[in-house]
């Protein structure tokens, strides 16, 4: 059975007691720590921006990778690298020619992802599928934590990665939004590399419990 990553979302952590939470899910094995970005406008919700992780950035080694649900997601790159962002993911739907802001960002020496919404064929990657260093697979509408996980992600899930693999392509694929340790496994089966996870980790009551479950190591 294949292990993945887990990068808890902090978006599920409870926000009075930021550095807390960090270390607790650092400590319970997290591999890196995912950071959904919300503009109010891309998705009808809004969530945190530069100065967090600014100051998630003080408090960890994790490598923070850094989901934008945001509109014009390029105007914020460098932001976003001086803030101390590691990975930055835009969607195709903000970024419908993403290969000039997939540039920009491995310019800035980050890792660039690139991800699309549920109701966007996976097609849509093909085209781009050696331009990225990870893909991610959106198992809900973007938007919100605690929704329930959309099994269609799975289809996508494997299509991309036959098509990466026919490339001769590693990069790794990411599923985000409902992950949990029932649906885990047929994730990392399908060929996911790293769970998202917000309520299953920061929910659980043994985060590290949690994570190895969903890992599978
Ligand atoms: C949804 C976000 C997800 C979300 C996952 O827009 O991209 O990262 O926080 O949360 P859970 O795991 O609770 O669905
Ligand atoms: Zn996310």
């Amino acid at each position: 059975m294949p292990t993945a990553l887990v990068a808890p979302s902090l978006l599920a952590a409870d926000f009075s007691r930021l550095a807390e939470e960090i270390a607790r899910v650092e400590a319970a094995g997290a591999d890196l720590l995912h950071l959904d970005v919300m503009d109010g406008h891309f998705v009808p919700n809004l969530s945190f921006g530069i100065p967090v992780i600014e100051s998630v950035r003080k408090v960890t080694r994790l490598k923070l990778d850094t989901h934008l649900m945001i509109s014009e997601p390029a105007r914020y790159l460098k932001a976003f690298k001086d803030a101390g962002a590691d990975a930055l993911t835009v969607h195709l739907e903000t970024c419908p020619q993403p290969q000039p802001i997939l540039e920009e960002i491995h310019g800035l020496g980050l890792e660039c992802g690139l991800t699309l919404n549920p109701a966007t064929p996976v097609e849509g990657l093909f085209p781009y599928l050696a331009d990225a260093d990870l893909f991610l697979i959106m198992a809900v509408q973007p938007g919100f934590g605690g929704q329930r996980f959309q099994p269609a992600a799975l289809d996508k899930v494997r299509a991309l990665r036959s098509s990466l693999d026919a490339q001769g392509l590693v990069t790794p694929i990411q599923i985000d939004g409902g992950v949990n340790p029932q649906n885990a496994a047929d994730c990392r089966r399908a060929g996911v590399g790293i769970l998202v996870a917000g309520s299953a980790v920061f929910g659980a009551p043994d985060a590290a419990a949690a994570i190895r479950d969903l890992s599978g190591r």
